[in-house]
């Protein structure tokens, strides 16, 4: 599998390059990084750490540094100022990112290997609403689409109660990539919810004796704490599952097919991903939600990349 991934790196966005990183049948050709959770310049040096600590390659671009409409600021509560945690003992990186734009460099890979890569989205989808604008032919150059984001109970984690951050954070990108694309997999809030790893598991594997274990255990620990003041059952994996159903299909236990757009203007609900359960909408289907995982597969994954 050719993956590219874009990602506004944050904790569970590392834990994500992480999987695909160590996941043998996955060449991960580019990562492209996009304003999110912090600004795409602390995004840049976040996803360069992880390919230290994976002692992998893979060149880096930097994407766009806001929304293509909204205004953008950081969520520091959640992934700390850095967007690792706030992680103290971390090493300096001696990498560097490519000089050439992320939109140009999705364009570009895309037309070297038509109909090759797999494309998936841990943020915001600035970076893949401008490439398609760029250039309407991208979408059918892409193997498969996979992304993070969205809500399908209107139970999101933002501001707006019905809507989860990568798509509240960018809506008018989230409904132009969802419009572009003749079909997308969808990775949303309440299927995060429904699958947390549980507080044992994340104990046991960020207790391996492993710099990526210790890497993980180091920069997981504000988002943890955030989940638990929470109450939430464990530990909530929104980029590395939608990472994992990529690299492991099968993980997917029941998913379903349907007509998705973005609320754009709603006073309360801007940013809410619509979904026409009952094909009333007249629009064919274009994503297919993800609604139940094997969390035990996604264990295995984890077993593997902390290795
Ligand atoms: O709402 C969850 C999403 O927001 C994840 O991608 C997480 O990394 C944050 O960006
Ligand atoms: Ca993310």
């Amino acid at each position: 599998m050719r993956m590219i991934i874009d990602t506004d790196a944050g904790v569970d966005d590392a834990q994500a390059i992480m999987m695909a990183l160590a996941s043998p049948g996955v060449a991960v050709e580019a990562i492209t990084t996009v304003t999110g959770n912090i600004h795409v310049d602390k995004v840049v040096p976040n996803v360069l750490t992880v390919l230290d600590i994976m002692k992998k390659d893979a060149p880096v671009y930097r994407g766009a540094d806001r929304p293509l409409i909204a205004n953008w600021s950081p969520e520091e509560q959640v992934h700390g100022q850095d967007g690792l945690g706030n992680w103290k003992d971390r090493p300096p990186t001696q990498r560097r990112a490519e000089s050439e734009h992320a939109v140009n460099a999705l364009l570009r890979l895309a037309n070297q290997a038509p109909g090759q890569y797999t494309l998936v989205a841990l943020g915001p989808l600035t970076n893949i609403a401008l490439a398609a604008q760029l250039d309407p032919s991208f979408p059918a150059k892409i193997k498969q689409f996979v992304f993070m984001g969205g809500t399908i109970q209107a139970m999101g984690n933002t501001a707006n109660l019905t809507s989860e951050f990568n798509i509240y954070c960018d809506p008018e990108a989230a409904y132009m990539a969802l419009r572009a694309f003749p079909m997308s997999t969808m990775l949303s809030w309440e299927t995060t919810m429904a699958h947390p790893m549980t507080w044992a598991q994340f104990e046991a594997l960020t207790g391996l004796d492993t710099d990526a274990a210790r890497f993980m255990k180091a920069t997981s620990s504000v988002t943890a704490e955030l989940i638990k003041s929470y109450q939430y059952d464990g530990y909530l994996l929104p980029d590395p599952l939608a990472m994992a159903i990529t690299v492991q299909p099968d993980l997917i236990r029941k998913s379903a097919e349907y007509a998705v757009t973005v609320e754009l203007h709603g006073a309360h609900t801007r940013g809410q991903t619509i979904i026409d359960y009952r094909g009333r909408s007249g629009h064919r289907p274009n994503v297919r939600v993800v609604q139940e995982l094997d969390m035990d597969g996604v264990a295995a994954l984890y077993r593997r990349m902390l290795a």
